[in-house]
């Protein structure tokens, strides 16, 4: 069987088993391309969002869903703990000033922020939160990023008793991974959620992915090097229609992978959401947001 027949055998097989569950609206990708194709038909480039407000209506419904899932608290929790939100892949720190403005609007002051990106980047966003709120820019890669250390460094500005919340939004390929990495290598006691708009899957590799067992069950090692290139169809726009819904069947093959981790690794509870307008915001519109299990 080819690696792309194989590909549409396991989303089909995921789409069945996984109809009733939380997970279904990772295997709905073609009514959703049903839908975006219909309005590219309908309204044309006309109908998509300028670039502002595509970004802070993303940044709006992640901070809804994170409220929802307890990730950001309308009040500061007696005894006081610090939530230390580490934004894997910043660039400006969109997300993170998302969050700040919000916990400054509820009046929950006492939170970290670490935002963590490898290139420097211009008109930063930190600026409008860090005079509010202790917070940390670290020009690295996540791969040399020992948060741990890092945290234990900091004891005597970030308290003890903190926890620890991963953010990213579209963070590419294996950067995901490394994030996840870096939560499972955190003390347990300290680790809250994580909250991760998944992005750029061609990215991708076996030296990085959290859950090769997973798809070693359905895939060689020789096809799994080449897997993740199959999901860059998904946003090319010269090729074919069904070539690109196997692209977003790739993306979302690999996300259950990372979910499944999420859940067996490091012992969190975890939602996806497809949390954007495929067509007028993102067609990176998936959103993983876990939960320590209580
Ligand atoms: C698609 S951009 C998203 C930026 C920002 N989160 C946003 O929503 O605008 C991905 C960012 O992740 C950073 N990045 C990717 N891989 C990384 C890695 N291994 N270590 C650190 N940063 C990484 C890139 O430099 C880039 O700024």
């Amino acid at each position: 069987m080819t690696i792309s027949a194989k590909i549409e055998v396991l989303y089909a097989k995921l789409k069945e088993l996984n109809a009733e569950t939380k997970f279904a609206s990772l295997f709905q990708v073609d009514e959703v391309r049903d839908q975006v194709e219909k309005e590219l038909k309908e309204q044309g480039e006309e109908g998509k969002y300028s670039q502002y407000l595509k970004h802070s209506n993303q940044q709006a419904k992640i901070i809804d869903i994170m409220l929802k899932h307890g990730l950001i608290l309308k009040e500061q929790p007696t005894p006081k703990m610090p939530y230390v939100y580490v934004e894997f892949g910043a660039g400006r720190a969109g997300l993170s000033s998302y969050v700040a403005l919000k916990l400054l609007e509820l009046g929950n002051k006492e939170n970290v922020f670490i935002a963590i990106d490898r290139d420097a980047r211009k008109f930063k966003l930190d600026k409008d939160y860090k005079d509010h709120m202790l917070s940390y820019r670290e020009r690295m890669d996540i791969a040399d990023f020992d948060l741990r250390k890092f945290i234990g460094c900091k004891e005597v500005e970030i308290k003890s008793d903190h926890k620890i919340i991963a953010i990213a939004k579209h963070l590419c390929g294996g950067a995901t991974d490394l994030a996840l990495t870096s939560m499972k290598l955190q003390d347990p006691s300290h680790s809250l959620g994580v909250t991760i708009a998944t992005c750029c899957h061609h990215c991708c590799d076996a030296k990085t992915y959290v859950n090769l067992p997973y798809l070693l069950e359905h895939f060689t090692s020789e096809e799994i090097t080449v897997l993740p290139r199959f999901s860059s169809w998904a946003v090319s726009p010269q090729v074919s229609a069904p070539k690109q819904r196997l692209g977003f069947k790739t993306k979302r093959i690999l996300d259950f992978g990372r979910c499944k981790y999420i859940e067996e690794v490091l012992k969190m509870d975890v939602t996806p959401y497809q949390y954007c307008d495929a067509f007028k915001e993102s067609p990176e519109s998936t959103l993983l947001v876990a939960t320590v299990r209580q």
